[in-house]
């Protein structure tokens, strides 16, 4: 018996993260948890989840000896499964080593795409639609997770826009706070499209930053993710703002400076209850400081 799926050293390659990757995974597991917990009994015709910049599976904690499962492995082995998994990744490599990984499941539906997310998304969405096209008459359209996990700022509103378009998909993003923070000057005096740009999927950050820089409005991340939603809200997301404020945990490094923050959307109030209870409290068992 291999230990693919388990959090050990399997021979395999694994990356090294912080211990804030931690973090960020354990909002993950818990939703996910919930949510298949909860929504298994139900006729969709399928749940599936959606892992964009999937990794190799595992990483290991800076400064740590052990192992841990990353997101895609947290979804296989999630205490009641999905039905389905697409994931991708950049890197060929990476992508080779998840699917050995994925080997130790092998009755589980399993797709994998390598190449960049912001293309590949649309053979991903495709898919979706047909699995809710081909449905029998008494089952409801899928549910779906799409969990959206670059390193920086990779993820592209087009990417986000082509999930929308599938009926019910549920989105945890990633917030490069500490990525934008840094290219944020670098940015504005560009004429050109930025990665700025592409995240946002158009110029409005520009004008937010400028009047904070101004000293215009105070609390410039708050704004830009208030931006963020209320752009979400446009594509038929829930307004989450009514429901909670603030609910986007910041991950923080070992010298509690701002990394990044998860952004939670659902179409659906339910989603958001999930969400809510699962940002009360941190791996640490610490509760929200916010
Ligand atoms: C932070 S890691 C993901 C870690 C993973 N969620 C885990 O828990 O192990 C980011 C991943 O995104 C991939 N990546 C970066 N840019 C990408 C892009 N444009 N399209 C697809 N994958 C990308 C990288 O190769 C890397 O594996």
């Amino acid at each position: 018996m291999d230990n693919y799926l388990l959090p050990e050293d399997d021979g395999l390659p694994t990356r090294t993260f912080g211990i804030w990757t931690t973090v960020k995974l354990d909002y993950l597991q818990r939703y996910m948890n919930l949510f298949e917990t909860s929504m298994r009994g139900k006729p969709w015709c399928a749940r599936s989840y959606i892992d964009l910049y999937s990794g190799t599976g595992k990483y290991q904690v800076k400064g740590h000896n052990n192992f841990q499962l990353g997101s895609a492995l947290l979804g296989i082995t999630t205490k009641h499964p999905f039905t389905n998994y697409f994931f991708a990744d950049k890197s060929q490599e990476n992508i080779d080593i998840l699917s050995k990984r994925c080997e130790s499941a092998p009755n589980i539906k399993k797709k994998f795409y390598v190449g960049d997310a912001n293309i590949r998304v649309k053979e991903v969405v495709e898919e979706l639609k047909t699995i809710d096209h081909n449905r029998s008459k008494d089952q409801w359209t899928s549910l779906n997770l799409a969990f959206l996990d670059p390193d920086g700022l990779e993820l592209e509103w087009k990417t986000i826009e082509a999930l929308a378009s599938v009926n019910k998909m549920d989105l945890i993003i990633y917030y490069s706070q500490s990525g934008l923070t840094r290219n944020f000057e670098n940015c504005i005096n560009l004429d050109t499209e930025t990665d700025i740009d592409r995240f946002f999927g158009d110029g409005e950050w520009r004008n937010i930053y400028k009047a904070s820089q101004q000293g215009k409005s105070l609390g410039l991340h708050r704004k830009l993710i208030d931006y963020y939603k209320h752009k979400l809200s446009t594509i038929g997301y829930a307004d989450i703002k009514d429901i909670e404020d603030g609910a986007e945990p910041l991950m923080k490094n070992s010298k509690e400076a701002p990394l990044y923050r998860l952004i939670f959307a659902s179409k659906h109030a339910r989603g958001h209850d999930f969400w809510n209870k699962i940002i009360k409290k941190d791996a640490f068992g610490q509760g929200k400081l916010f």
